[in-house]
């Protein structure tokens, strides 16, 4: 089967969150059961872009609007990722440095999506299936089977997992002139809300559907953002595959980011060499247990509950942990937490930005890593610790509720909580505590997770199966 797969993100050619970890490595394990997967992506200014190489395969130009724009297609030769990688060059508009978070990202991402169906539309052949991630992608399926140019990939099955329901790309009837030709008649399948919703469009629009975690699909139908009835509406054709994690580039045995590998029979020399490192480095205590978060600073992953649950640990407990926290995001919540470094040093530090080869320490240094989301889809970060024998300190929601078991319960293994509260945290993280000084629970707790099987190997099948229904 010949799968192509549009994104925003895949690591490592750029990266914001867990989209780019998945579409890194989803490709190259449908590639090993036999099929073509390719990725396309924007080809945005990144070190990537510069240390490989690349062959020029399209040359086109197409219509935002009034705008005429060209657009280049180039495909880096090497397979150094395990799948055909192509980047649409746009000049201007998706060559800058972030992947997200500029004014003009509707023109940006929506400018991309043309320039990809109308290549698409030029190839001498049909591909098996288009899969697309995400709202930045979501017009996809509408303009294959609604715009008048691209009528030749009407009957190509079109996918949409969505990685994160809660950004929707909004925009208003007035840009709706930017989708090249289509069929007026068909404005219903743009609009949600009084608004063209790319993501509800690409519900509507793709024959399949599915989400990260077969939680969080049931999670939609009652908390999306706005999209609730149209996920009860189209249950028929939703599903939850759950994501897998890279374990050729999250492995502690090989990982290229720590210098102290190890596995699980070795796990508390090889995490203890890790801890001495990061403790050094940001003047921690290496004998007390670590505690860290890594991820983006937003509501959603309940960032900004941190300052006060550090406060109050330290309050109700004690100074008997050290917490480090690497993240970006909400500039109060990084303020916040910059300040509380003043009233705690020695116990508490905080790295405030983007970080690949930190957070690879931090898995392999910790004890325990805190992950309280009020929203998460799948969560790659618990899967990555419990590979480097880092406890899971996780609130029960969406595919944390489906990879983590607590250790209290029959063949448990990690901390669950059911509140994103400031109580339930601190709760999580006091029994934290309590395993840490029972060793020899710790160590089975420890070898019980470094053996659960997470890899991509079963997932990508589901994909493939998932596929293989639509012809
Ligand atoms: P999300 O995609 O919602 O941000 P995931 O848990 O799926 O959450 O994936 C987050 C990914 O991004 C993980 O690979 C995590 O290690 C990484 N990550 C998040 N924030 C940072 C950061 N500040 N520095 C380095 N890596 C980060
Ligand atoms: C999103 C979600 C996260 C998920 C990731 C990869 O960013 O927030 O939970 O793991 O996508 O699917």
């Amino acid at each position: 089967m010949e799968i192509i797969h549009v994104s925003a993100e895949c690591y490592p050619v750029a990266k914001a969150g867990g989209l780019g970890d998945v579409v890194g490595a989803l490709p190259r394990y449908q590639n090993q059961l036999g099929h073509i997967a390719k990725v396309v992506m924007p080809m945005y200014n990144t070190k990537f872009l510069y240390n490989n190489q690349w062959e020029l395969v399209h040359k086109g130009g197409a219509n935002l609007g009034y705008w005429w724009f060209e657009y280049t297609v180039i495909k880096e030769i090497t397979n150094v990722l395990g799948f055909d990688l192509y980047l649409i060059d746009i000049g201007g508009l998706l060559d800058r440095e972030k992947v997200y978070g500029y004014d003009d990202d509707t023109e940006r991402f929506t400018a991309f999506q043309i320039a990809v169906v109308d290549w698409i539309a030029k190839w001498n052949h049909e591909p098996d299936v288009i899969h697309v991630h995400d709202h930045h992608a979501a017009l996809i399926p509408f303009m294959m089977q609604n715009c008048v140019g691209f009528r030749n990939l009407a009957d190509i099955p079109s996918v949409i997992t969505i990685h994160n329901a809660q950004y929707q790309g909004w925009l208003g009837w007035d840009k709706s002139h930017y989708i090249p030709e289509w069929d007026q008649w068909k404005w219903g399948q743009l609009e949600w809300n009084n608004m063209i919703n790319p993501l509800a469009s690409g519900i509507k629009c793709a024959w399949k559907v599915t989400t990260v975690s077969w939680s969080y699909m049931e999670e939609l139908k009652y908390m999306s953002n706005g999209l609730e009835a149209l996920f009860e509406y189209e249950k028929g054709k939703c599903s939850g595959i759950l994501n897998g994690i890279d374990t050729v580039v999250w492995d502690p045995e090989t990982d290229k980011y720590i210098d102290d590998h190890y596995k699980a029979l070795d796990v508390k020399r090889g995490k203890t060499a890790s801890k001495e490192k990061l403790c050094e480095t940001f003047e921690l205590d290496p004998e007390k247990p670590l505690f860290v978060f890594i991820g983006r600073l937003v509501g959603e992953k309940a960032a900004d509950l941190l300052p006060q649950v550090i406060g109050d640990s330290f309050y109700h407990i004690g100074r008997k942990m050290n917490f480090l926290i690497l993240g970006s995001g909400d500039p109060y919540v990084e303020s916040q937490l910059e300040i509380l470094k003043a009233y705690s040093a020695g116990d508490y530090n905080v790295f405030v930005g983007y970080n690949e080869a930190l957070s690879h320490l931090m898995y392999a240094g910790a004890d325990f890593i805190l992950m309280p989301s009020r929203v998460e889809p799948c969560g790659l970060n618990q899967m990555y610790a419990m590979r480097y024998g880092t406890v899971p300190i996780v609130r029960k929601t969406g595919g944390l509720k489906d990879t983590v078991i607590d250790y209290g319960d029959p063949d448990g293994y990690g901390i669950t909580h059911l509140y994103a509260s400031v109580g339930d945290i601190t709760q999580g993280i006091f029994r934290g505590l309590e395993l840490y000084e029972d060793k020899k629970r710790l160590k089975d707790v420890r070898k019980t997770m470094m053996k659960l099987d997470f890899s991509w190997d079963n997932s990508a099948q589901q994909y493939i199966n998932l596929y293989s229904t639509l012809h």
